[in-house]
């Protein structure tokens, strides 16, 4: 009989990378609290239509679509935000702005597995609705640091830039929608001969050439260098200034490495404002990236609503975590195993399992019936910290043997003072 693996891209997750998995969730649980984001649940599967509507050609060819037994044509959500924005233009389509929304779960790409790339993986996800203000952008990309700096990762640095600036040189040079996003997608990936390739026009190709080229001192001085260059492309430079703005607001409420990137490009096609990314030194590949999306709400059939937000990719983050050694604190508990020496003591001690649990101890129960001897070696292997050992001469006095399986010594307790002896 060949043995079962995981589909390939896919992975098990199994115990320390298992509890890092829970501790990243845990912590971007708490930043969605402090930061006032609701948690949603959205299906896994979705209708195809909505899940290709505007994320680009590249997450496109990479969806699981398949017809379910009704013919309709579905996929495996590659991101939350589709999810968001339909449920924006329907259960939350009368409530009050801004709307901050927040999810965790699986996404499904048909990416090259390698390492940090897989084609199930974790995101923490986050949508800031109905606010067109830097103050929003800004709110997206704190966030963001929250969360790393929450998780004790150090040397993080931001690659920033807005869409509108190419767009911006794109439009105004006549360059069709679908041209551009061809455009973008290469630039996405830094192939950009191939993207300079699709430019028709001597003056734009020498336009882009020159934005690529612009690198400046400090993020304010780029933003400046940018500004300039634009002189002749007031839409381009609007965009340049309004990531000036979000940058302004984020540098004076935190300390960010920041990289202003005049030609950054995403591979999603709804991005119409800033954009971003999150990484380490450690590592090539993004931790997390976001922006704005202005219209991708209205196109889903809602009232036209700005929007922001952003995802952290959690399996990366572990990557992340692990290459700095950051031993986040898992906040193990003492554990304790409960024994019993004879079966007619089963039922009792069951209750002092459960009443020690109710009382918040991790215990485990002996459920193999094995001896005494024997589970404790088991509880010993298990690096378990105390064994409460229920016998019949202890329980006449009601009380119970609690050996402290590191120090080795145990005493009689009375049942009504363990759980104050377990906590010690
Ligand atoms: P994204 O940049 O496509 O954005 O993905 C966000 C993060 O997911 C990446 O930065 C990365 O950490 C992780 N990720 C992407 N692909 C993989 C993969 N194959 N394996 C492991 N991790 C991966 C979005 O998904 C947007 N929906 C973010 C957003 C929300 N924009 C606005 N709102």
């Amino acid at each position: 009989m060949p043995t079962f693996q995981p589909v390939r891209g896919m992975r098990d997750l199994i115990g320390e990378e298992a509890q890092a998995f829970t501790c990243i969730i845990r912590k971007a649980r708490e930043t969605a609290e402090r930061y006032g984001y609701r948690e949603v649940i959205t299906p896994v599967v979705e209708p195809l239509e909505l899940l290709s509507a505007k994320s680009g050609d590249e997450i496109r060819q990479r969806m699981f679509i398949f017809k379910d037994l009704g013919e309709r044509q579905v996929a495996l959500r590659p991101e939350f935000t589709a999810s968001i924005a339909r449920l924006a233009t329907t259960a939350f389509k009368n409530e009050p702005k801004p709307l901050r929304l927040f999810s965790v779960g699986t996404v499904y790409r048909y990416d090259e597995p390698q390492r940090g790339r897989y084609r199930e993986f974790w995101q923490s996800n986050y949508e800031l609705m109905g606010s067109a203000k830097p103050e929003a952008d800004a709110e997206i990309i704190l966030l963001t640091n929250h969360l790393m700096a929450s998780l004790g990762l150090h040397g993080y640095a931001f690659k920033i830039g807005h869409i509108g600036v190419l767009r911006g040189i794109l439009s105004q040079e006549n360059v069709d929608e679908k041209t551009q996003n061809a455009i973008l997608q290469r630039m996405d990936k830094k192939e950009y001969e191939a993207a300079l390739k699709l430019v028709e026009s001597e003056k734009c190709r020498e336009m882009l050439k020159g934005l690529l080229e612009i690198k400046g001192n400090s993020w304010q001085d780029t933003v400046e260098q940018i500004k300039d260059y634009l002189a002749d492309y007031e839409k381009a430079r609007q965009a340049a200034e309004n990531l000036g703005e979000v940058l302004e607001l984020v540098t004076q409420s935190v300390n960010l490495t920041v990289t202003v990137e005049p030609a950054f490009a995403r591979g999603l096609e709804y991005y119409t404002g800033t954009i971003f990314e999150v990484y380490i030194p450690e590592l090539d590949i993004a931790l997390g990236g976001g922006g704005r999306y202005d219209r991708l709400i209205e196109i889903f059939g809602g009232d036209s609503t700005p929007a922001v937000g952003c995802a952290h990719g959690i399996d990366r983050i572990a990557i992340a975590l692990q290459m700095q050694e950051t031993s986040f604190d898992a906040k193990k508990g003492k554990r304790v195993m409960v024994v019993y020496i004879t079966e007619a003591l089963k039922p009792i001690a069951l209750k002092i399992a459960e009443q020690l649990r109710t009382s918040g101890i991790t215990v485990e129960f002996e459920v193999m019936g094995r001896k005494t001897s024997k589970a404790l070696e088991d509880a010993d292997r298990r690096k378990v910290a105390f064994a409460v050992i229920v016998g019949e001469r202890e329980l006449k006095d009601g009380a119970v043997v609690l050996k402290d399986l590191v120090s080795r010594q145990q005493s009689t307790v009375p049942i009504s003072e363990l759980l104050e002896k377990v906590k010690g």
